[in-house]
């Protein structure tokens, strides 16, 4: 039975790279089918404890939580807005953290992350492993593109050999997993 994989970019930039590496990703996973969101079909009210009391949980956010459940697996490909998560990603993870049960449903992921320059978005890679493997139990593996525009072409992927070497490594553990 094929598996089903939900996918998307960190990011509300219409032409998000992240978004793009996310797809890329997904559709290399054998036997899939594949949810790609779009955050900005997400948007909501920044979070906050007073607009919670007051207004409870947006439905949206329980939407969000939707695809999460109904998959057995989730890639994210972080972008990086100052060293860390963007404000777009940051908003839904706080709203979904405040539903019931774990924030990502405990399903295998691999988390991405990718950006112009030369660091490929490692520091919030980082902060996503980190957090990411202390609340979810299931298997998380991790790669980091750098360079985007140089190493990744819409009809080739990730064109540096070692790179889609390490890439593939990390997409095996997640396939293994789901
Ligand atoms: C507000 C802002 C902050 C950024 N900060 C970083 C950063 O800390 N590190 C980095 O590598 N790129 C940074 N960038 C550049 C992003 O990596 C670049 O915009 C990339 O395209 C974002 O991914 P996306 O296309 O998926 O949105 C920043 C861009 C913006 C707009």
């Amino acid at each position: 039975m094929s598996k089903k994989i939900v996918a998307f970019g960190a990011s509300n930039s219409k032409n998000s790279i992240n978004k793009k590496l996310a797809t890329f990703a997904a559709n290399q996973v054998k036997d899939a089918e594949i949810n790609i969101l779009d955050l900005n079909d997400f948007e909501m009210p920044i979070y906050g404890i007073d607009k919670e009391n007051d207004t409870g949980i947006p439905a949206l956010a329980q939407e969000f939580k939707n695809h999460l459940k109904n998959s057995d697996g989730i890639i994210i490909s972080f972008a990086e807005h100052n060293g860390a998560y963007s404000s777009a990603f940051k908003n839904i993870m706080d709203w979904i953290s405040r539903m019931e049960g774990n924030t990502w449903e405990n399903k295998p992921m691999l988390l991405l992350a990718t950006s112009p320059g030369g660091r490929g978005g490692q520091s919030v890679l980082d902060i996503a492993v980190n957090k990411f493997q202390r609340m979810n139990e299931n298997t998380i593996s991790n790669f980091s593109l750098p360079s985007f525009f140089q190493k990744f072409s819409e009809e080739n992927g990730i064109i540096d050999e070692d790179l889609s070497n390490s890439f593939k490594e990390q997409l095996k553990i997640f396939e293994e997993a789901i």
